[in-house]
């Protein structure tokens, strides 16, 4: 087990390079499956859930290279088998269900663990039920196991009643080779779909309109490896521009696409933050006068429900009432409890949260109770007037590359201390 420490008050200055995204990478991966050819991911951020979704495809006899020194994955799915994942590896990580759809569609049945829930929502996985069912499977759900059985599967068209990402993907994945044409209706459009289908469609899928809300996928016979590198990490880039801005700093950040980030630029820039790019370069200046704002998360491309937590501890410092509203998950406000040990003054009503800045966050012991809660923590610790422990940090290890490190980068007064 580790923890951060963090000695608050230093003006960082310098830059960051951002990582690969781990929400384009984890489906990335299921995605290999599809094809017996070797299938090669460039520049693919070396994370703990990397590891982990590695080890669950080892689990059905998947050959995973993941070489860390050339940050570069090789997966050769020709030996996979259609057993059943290690039970305790599915639940230790969410994203291991995307296997569902890839699996199904290449051997037209599999079984695994329900996935947990965690603690920012029960996460249910309803949607991607229904999306398998629509396509021709036949789905039991029992004894804490999901199977899903198809002889084969046909395209169809199929409504989401949520623009879920991770129902998107898996049904994606799916429908590639079923046969004839499927049309999913409010998909989700975050950035990590598009890289998925472009993915995809470099092995030979046919998938239009990825990015919107409808996207229309016609069944192709085989599919054939690739190389692909994923795009930049949105939510470590914004993460990295609300450390400039809590610390009242100016920081170039390298690997953003301004796109993607539009909901995250527009709401600092409404809140005083001097945001310039160039290219895949950012240039973030938080050294004005902030001011408090509204944030109100919602589906790309809506403010990021992954950057609430970051923005909350932002506004905790920012003179004036602002309030967060969490339109996604039932439980992402965990982080408050955390941060008013740290002084904030955050009201929790329901799905909303007041926030009163105050003049100083002070420094204590806190706990990272997920990713994006971890990674906030550490943002306010670089603020606040002494020292910060922020202990659980294998949460934040889920999702950021060596996050100490680039804070000692940007001049932060940071150490991860093993316990
Ligand atoms: C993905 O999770 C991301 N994870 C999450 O990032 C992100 O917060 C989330 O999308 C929303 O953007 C990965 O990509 C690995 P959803 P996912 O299905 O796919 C409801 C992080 O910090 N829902 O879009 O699980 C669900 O309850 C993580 O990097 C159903 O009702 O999210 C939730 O309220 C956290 N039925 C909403 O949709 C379903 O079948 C959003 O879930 C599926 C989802």
């Amino acid at each position: 087990m580790s923890k951060i420490i963090v000695r608050g008050g230093n003006i960082l200055k310098g830059e960051v390079n951002i990582s690969a995204a781990k929400n384009s990478v984890l489906p990335i991966i299921a995605g290999c499956i599809l094809s017996d050819d070797k299938c090669i991911i460039d520049q693919a951020p070396m994370l703990e859930d990397v590891f982990v979704i590695s080890d669950v495809l080892r689990s059905v006899c998947a050959e995973i290279d993941v070489n860390r020194k050339d940050s570069r994955i090789i997966i050769d799915s020709t030996a996979i088998k259609d057993c059943e994942p290690a039970g305790e590896l599915v639940r230790k990580m969410r994203g291991s269900f995307l296997l569902m759809g890839p699996m199904i569609s290449r051997f037209g049945r599999f079984k695994l663990s329900l996935p947990g829930g965690c603690n920012i929502g029960t996460r249910p996985i309803d949607l991607h039920l229904k999306g398998f069912s629509a396509l021709g499977a036949e789905v039991n759900v029992g004894h804490g196991y999901v199977e899903a059985y198809a002889k084969k599967l046909i395209g169809s068209k199929i409504y989401l009643d949520f623009p879920s990402v991770g129902a998107t993907e898996n049904i994606m994945m799916a429908a590639v080779m079923a046969e004839g044409e499927t049309i999913i209706e409010n998909a989700a459009a975050e950035p990590e779909i598009e890289d998925l289908a472009k993915f995809l469609n470099s092995m030979g899928a046919n998938i239009i309109g990825a990015g919107s809300g409808t996207i229309r996928i016609i069944g192709v016979k085989s599919l054939r490896g690739t190389t692909h590198r994923p795009i930049y990490d949105r939510i470590e880039a914004g993460t990295f521009m609300i450390a400039a801005a809590i610390t009242r700093s100016r920081i170039k950040i390298n690997g953003v696409n301004e796109e993607h980030l539009k909901p995250v630029i527009a709401k600092l820039t409404e809140a005083g933050v001097f945001i310039k790019i160039e290219g895949d370069t950012m240039v973030v200046d938080g050294t004005g006068d902030l001011k408090p704002i509204d944030i109100k998360t919602m589906p790309y491309p809506g403010f990021p429900t992954d950057m609430q937590s970051q923005i909350a501890g932002l506004l905790s410092t920012v003179h004036g009432t602002s309030i967060i509203t969490e339109t996604i998950f039932e439980n992402r406000f965990m982080h408050a409890a955390e941060m008013k040990r740290m002084g904030a003054n955050i009201k929790i009503d329901g799905r909303s949260a007041v926030i009163e800045g105050v003049n100083k966050l002070t420094g204590a012991e806190v706990r990272a109770t997920d990713l994006r809660a971890g990674a906030a923590l550490i943002l306010c610790g670089l603020a606040a007037e002494g020292e910060t422990q922020v202990t659980d940090i294998y949460h934040v290890d889920r999702g950021y590359v060596d996050i100490e490190k680039k804070f000692q980068g940007l001049d932060a007064d940071i150490e991860r201390v093993n316990v």
